[in-house]
């Protein structure tokens, strides 16, 4: 995806992949600036050791305490975090305005802390279900002190009551857990089908496969639906304007994206 921006910009740069042990973070960061490099992006498991590494960071990535983009100049190692504009930008490129919008957050990982940090960020009204209910509260709580004035997100257990309430009245239902993510294609995250109703929009995380059981119950029922393969891109064409300053050929990435993971 990264390779076929660059080909399309006409640079005559490379995007590899290291597998990098948690404990050879520092080194392998100070190896690449040696060695050249303009950047890095970080993943699991590194994004939180990365924050801690970095000389600078941006406004997002202290909210979050992850980077997942590193860019390297003469000087500093500056840590961004591009995750919560690639969830947010498909949504908007589709219309949504989610200031005002009621939103279930289904996961309490390190995906969903970018999603209810973003969906927070813009206006909307917040819940968040998880399997591990204080996992949940946690997320909740820790969010109320990141934004002024934030009493913080609404945080529910899966099967309770009250998650399947806010399910019912929700217009944006986001999954941003790991359930239904292949191999375990036919498993669903916390949330019973019959909660779903045919005016909440559909959005899951998961990108492989392309279309999850979740997406399939919603559309069944004449739910709108996204899957994960735009928030990768968009959060991969916002690294790329960090290293290079380049608009980014979005169709040519996700055009690869999608041949990659049919193909994988
Ligand atoms: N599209 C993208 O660009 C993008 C970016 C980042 C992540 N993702 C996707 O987002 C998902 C979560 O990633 P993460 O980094 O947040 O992982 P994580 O930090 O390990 O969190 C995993 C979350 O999934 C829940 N979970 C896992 N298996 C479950 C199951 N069988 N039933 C119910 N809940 C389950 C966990 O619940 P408990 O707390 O109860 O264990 C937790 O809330 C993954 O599928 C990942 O591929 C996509």
């Amino acid at each position: 995806m990264q390779n076929a921006a660059l080909r399309a910009a006409g640079l005559d740069c490379a995007y590899v992949a290291f597998r990098v042990a948690p404990d050879q973070l520092e080194s392998a960061l100070g190896g690449l600036r040696a060695l050249g490099f303009v950047g890095a992006n970080l993943t699991i498991p590194h994004k939180e050791t990365g924050f801690r590494l970095m000389s600078e960071t941006s406004d997002e990535a202290k909210s979050l305490g992850a980077v997942n983009t590193v860019v390297f100049t003469e000087e500093r190692m500056v840590g961004h975090n591009t995750d919560v504009y690639g969830f947010l930008e498909p949504l908007r490129r589709d219309g949504v305005n989610l200031a005002g919008t009621r939103a279930v957050v289904l996961g309490a990982g390190g995906a969903a802390r970018g999603v209810v940090y973003g969906l927070l960020r813009e206006g909307a009204d917040v819940t968040i279900v998880n399997r591990n209910r204080e996992r949940a509260a946690l997320l909740a709580e820790s969010m109320a002190s990141v934004l002024p004035n934030g009493s913080g997100p609404a945080a529910y257990g899966a099967g309770s009551s009250d998650a399947a309430e806010a399910v019912r009245k929700c217009e944006l239902l986001v999954n941003a857990t790991a359930a239904g993510m292949a191999p375990n294609v036919d498993d669903l995250p916390p949330v019973e089908p019959e909660w779903i109703g045919p005016d909440t929009m559909v959005a899951d995380l998961i990108y492989r496969p392309p279309v999850t059981a979740l997406m399939r119950i919603a559309q069944d029922k004449g739910c709108r639906t996204m899957n994960g393969l735009p928030m990768l891109v968009h959060q991969g064409a916002e690294s790329l304007r960090l290293w290079l300053g380049i608009e980014p050929d979005l169709a040519a990435m996700e055009q690869a994206a999608a041949q990659a993971l049919a193909n994988s």
